[in-house]
């Protein structure tokens, strides 16, 4: 028996016609041709004080405990930031310096990212994934990155983009499928203890 897939996106941009989550949107709508899927999303920016103010777990409202247990539990999390000064927004870093150390180990990320130019296109390799490698995350080998260039207001306009997405979804369908397939349960919530794993 199979059932939706929960996916969560988490957008690292203030932006209300975010360019970030127009790419992060056209990933979703390419796993939702193939595969039975519920999409949430997590605006870091409009998390509110007891979010951008805390400075551990125990300090956040009951509603931004419940977005940073969205991630933990979510099948797939889909991980979306504008380049800020060749790397993730702040912002960004501080909703996943409350996540919980063990609570993205082996989820499926998707790494999203857009800027003014291509000259940082490599945040994907050299920052997003490094931080999702510390979760011991499972990130996909495809990450997806467009330019300012590439859109109309936050609407892709870039078939290569489109083409992008679709062989790097269509990588990873099999591994999501047996996701969805295998278990009728919700993931289990990592920070009760139900999952020991190495330091880091
Ligand atoms: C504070 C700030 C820093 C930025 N730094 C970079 C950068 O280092 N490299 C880059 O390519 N674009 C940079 N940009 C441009 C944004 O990454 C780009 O416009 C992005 O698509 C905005 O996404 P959004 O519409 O989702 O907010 C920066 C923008 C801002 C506001």
């Amino acid at each position: 028996m199979s059932r939706a897939l929960r996916v969560v996106v988490v957008n690292g941009s203030p932006s209300r016609t975010s360019r970030t989550m127009g790419l992060a949107s056209l990933v979703t709508t390419t796993l939702e041709n193939s595969i039975d899927i519920d999409v949430h999303h997590v605006n870091v920016y409009a998390l509110g004080p007891t979010f951008t103010g805390a400075t551990r777990r125990e300090e956040i409202s009951g509603h931004v405990e419940q977005e940073i247990r969205a991630v933990e539990t979510a099948d797939i999390l889909v991980a979306a930031v504008p380049v800020y000064r060749a790397s993730y927004p702040g912002m960004f870093k501080h909703f996943f310096d409350l996540v919980d150390q063990y609570g993205l180990a082996n989820k499926p990320v998707i790494l999203v990212a857009t800027g003014g130019s291509d000259r940082h296109a490599l945040v994907i390799e050299y920052a997003l994934r490094p931080l999702f490698a510390f979760f011991q995350a499972a990130t996909i080998p495809v990450g997806f990155y467009a330019n300012a260039g590439d859109f109309d207001g936050a609407l892709v306009l870039n078939s290569e983009v489109y083409s992008r997405i679709e062989v790097g979804i269509n990588d990873v369908l099999p591994i999501l499928r047996a996701i969805s397939d295998d278990s009728t349960e919700a993931r289990p919530d990592p920070s009760a203890g139900a999952v020991h794993r190495p330091n880091l």
